[in-house]
């Protein structure tokens, strides 16, 4: 049996959790919108047309914040053209998804769905085609209390108070040659923070995302960082990351057809490799311009890609609401969207908002049947665990685990693990991946300075297949259920991780 242990102590501290690094993301894409939380005609609509068998899903998952209205579609948006009566909407060509864009959902419909699932909206704005008037304009519209223009005209649609939009992205991927207005580093770094500048006179209460680059292998990373931090360092907040696990192109590991599982798994390290070099960098940035304040993360895409490149490639253009980026999710990728949030949380003390990318249908854990079911996706399962349990502080693990090699890696330890601890609670929550494809993995989790807890819950995801998923024939294929493989003796907890499994051990200290 393979053995593995952790040592935690109460006093150790990685950092306290901003909720927000549990948000998602939603882009007018595919059909993300259209059929996905917006469907009239279905049977579960309300009286706004949203899915309320889509907003239960959602509400399930705790996502306090979501990224609006995208990713690569922002860069041509014209926010105008979504506000106001229905009827008088235009249809337009929407260049970056190559649909057609009807704008039934805009912005006002989509602040009252973010209301109705619990959640706030973070705003990207368009630097792609736009620039410092449609961002002064859209921030006067959604967040200035009245009397001018904009404002009166939100009034006019029917939304009195401002919509107090508090987090706001400067554009979107900008280092993308994909993206509309693609710019260069120092290109992006001066309009972004010209704009900066005009939306926080209008309102100084906002916090404003600074594009990061668009994962770790564009040819233009870790200078566009620097470069665009040093433009912009003292008048934003956060940088974005975006990463998306096994795209297709270098390091593609094509499951199952390449069952190449052990390097699969592994792959978060490149996110956590991705995330150190971006901290360094912005610190870099932070001392040669001698400044005070640190600027944290806001690592606002990621998520695993990689199924639906193929079948995408024959979707016909131009229509609306065309079924792209719809993974078909399997056993396999929970895990690694698993590891991949606890890599996230590892760094809360730089990561304060994070979004999944993206939340329905699109590279989603939730998918919905034109007309019929809303169900789960495999890797809806690790996210809620952790967006649920995974409150308080994170704390700093002492991780003895045994390792491995495999094609694409060397000295990958079998156990990822991450303990959270809640002391308004007295709870603690850990959650762990066994890597190891063939045999379980007997864990020894050591707790200084915690006394008296008990398990109350452990749950366990696995597989006798990882390569299977859930479907709409069978949308409860792969589901995690509850287990008891633990023994507590004082603060000395024994675990047993099944063979490549995702792991959840809640424990609770009850008072008096
Ligand atoms: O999430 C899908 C796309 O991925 C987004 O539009 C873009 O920002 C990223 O490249």
């Amino acid at each position: 049996m393979q053995k593995a242990k952790v040592i935690l102590d109460k006093e150790f501290v990685i950092s306290q959790i901003d909720k927000r690094i549990y948000g998602s993301f939603i882009e007018h894409l595919g059909r993300a919108i259209y059929t996905g939380i917006y469907e009239p005609d279905h049977p579960s609509a309300d009286e706004m047309g949203f899915r309320k068998d889509v907003i239960e899903l959602v509400k399930a998952l705790k996502v306090p914040i979501i990224r609006y209205p995208g990713g690569n579609f922002v860069s041509g948006y014209n926010w105008e053209d979504g506000i106001g009566p229905r009827e008088q909407r235009p249809r337009r060509l929407e260049l970056a998804w190559r649909s057609i864009e009807s704008n039934e959902v805009g912005i006002n419909e989509f602040i009252e769905w973010s209301k109705k699932v619990n959640s706030e909206v973070m705003m990207a704005i368009n630097l792609g085609t736009r620039g410092i008037d449609s961002a002064r304009n859209l921030v006067e519209y959604c967040n200035f209390h009245g009397g001018t223009y904009y404002s009166d005209l939100r009034k006019k649609h029917g939304y009195n108070e401002p919509h107090k939009i508090k987090v706001w992205n400067l554009g979107n991927e900008m280092d993308g040659e994909w993206q509309i207005g693609h710019k260069l580093a120092h290109e992006y770094g001066r309009l972004a923070r010209e704009v900066a500048k005009v939306m926080k006179q209008i309102d100084p209460n906002i916090e404003l995302v600074v594009c990061g680059s668009s994962g770790p292998k564009m040819p233009t990373f870790p200078e566009w960082e620097r470069i665009v931090l040093e433009h912009t360092y003292d008048v934003v907040d956060y940088i974005s990351l975006h990463y998306y696990a096994n795209m297709p192109g270098s390091d593609f590991i094509n499951l199952p057809k390449d069952p190449d599982l052990k390097s699969f798994i592994a792959k978060n390290l490149d996110m956590e490799e991705f995330i150190k070099t971006v901290i360094s960098t912005i610190d870099y940035v932070k001392a040669v311009k001698r400044m005070k304040k640190d600027i944290n993360i806001s690592f606002d895409e990621w998520n695993v890609w990689y199924h639906s490149f193929e079948k995408d490639k024959n979707i016909e253009p131009w229509q609306v609401a065309p079924p792209i980026l719809e993974e078909d999710y399997i056993f396999a990728d929970a895990l690694l969207v698993g590891c991949m949030i606890m890599t996230l949380l590892r760094h809360a003390d730089r990561i304060k908002i994070a979004c999944l990318a993206q939340l329905i249908n699109v590279l989603a854990p939730i998918t919905t049947v034109k007309g019929g079911i809303a169900y789960r996706q495999t890797i809806y399962y690790p996210f809620l665990h952790i967006a649920n349990y995974g409150r308080g502080v994170v704390l700093l693990p002492k991780v003895n685990s045994p390792k491995y090699d495999s094609k694409l890696y060397t000295d990958v330890p079998i156990l990822d693990t991450l303990v959270t601890y809640d002391e308004e609670e007295n709870s603690i929550s850990l959650f762990a991946v066994n890597r190891d494809t063939e045999n379980d993995l007997l864990v020894e989790y050591q707790f200084r300075g915690f006394d008296g807890y008990k398990v109350i819950e452990q749950i366990v995801y696995e597989s006798s297949d990882p390569y299977v998923g859930n479907t709409p024939e069978d949308p409860n294929r792969v589901v995690p259920h509850k287990i008891d493989t633990s023994k507590i003796d004082g603060n000395i907890l024994e675990v047993l991780f099944p063979k490549f499994s995702w792991n959840v051990v809640r424990l609770k200290k009850f008072m008096g």
